[in-house]
């Protein structure tokens, strides 16, 4: 229980870094708080103009929560694995740094994923692929690719693999509440848009 539980505070550590913030600040786009929805993903990072540094927010974003699980798997098992990326998750919508005002969790579901079953990871990758393109809306890839994941996971089996997959889907959801009440109001920004 003990390595439990210090797997949870690495993983909420690890993924509390704010990557976007960090990107933003150091390529002196600005204060990411001031900009389009103030949120410190990838997406919002886009709407600073700069393609680089949203690539690096999403890769450096997914990347946390892919690390954290790997290394737990690695070290401590498969058990440990599932609480550091969930842990991970918290941190990045969370972050004890930004007074718990995270992020929505898309990039860092994405990393987990893929480093807990890679065919999942895929999958879910191409249904935010499908549901950004047919929408041009990057909150509606974010949702869909979140559900269909959940789906999948209780569909192919994957053991314990359902707790964490519905946990971060709820997640993902959750996070996104406001951008759902855009999307029914019809005022979302589509991707890039600075809105
Ligand atoms: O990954 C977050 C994305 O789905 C929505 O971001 O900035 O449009 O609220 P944003």
């Amino acid at each position: 229980l003990m390595i439990l539980l210090l797997w949870a505070v690495l993983g909420y550590l690890i993924g509390s870094i704010p990557f976007g913030v960090v990107v933003a600040r150091v390529m002196g786009l600005g204060n990411l708080r001031d900009i389009g929805s103030g949120n410190i993903g990838a997406t919002n990072v886009l709407r600073t103009g700069s393609k680089p540094a949203a690539a690096a927010t999403l890769i450096l974003d997914a990347a946390k929560g892919a690390v954290v699980l790997l290394l737990a798997r690695k070290i401590s098992g498969e058990d440990a694995a599932q609480i550091a990326a969930l842990a991970a998750m918290f941190g990045h919508c969370f972050p004890v740094w930004l007074k718990f005002q995270g992020g929505k969790g898309v990039a860092t579901f994405l990393g987990i994923l893929l480093a807990f079953a890679w065919p999942v990871g895929i999958c879910a990758c191409i249904a935010w692929l499908i549901g950004a393109a047919i929408t041009r809306v990057s909150s509606m890839g974010g949702i869909v690719s979140a559900a269909s994941s959940s789906v999948l996971v209780i569909l192919l089996g994957y053991g314990m693999g359902y707790f964490l997959c519905i946990l971060l889907t709820i997640i993902v959801i959750w996070r996104h509440r406001e951008n759902i009440a855009r999307i029914r109001a019809g005022t979302e920004p589509k991707i890039g848009q600075k809105g």
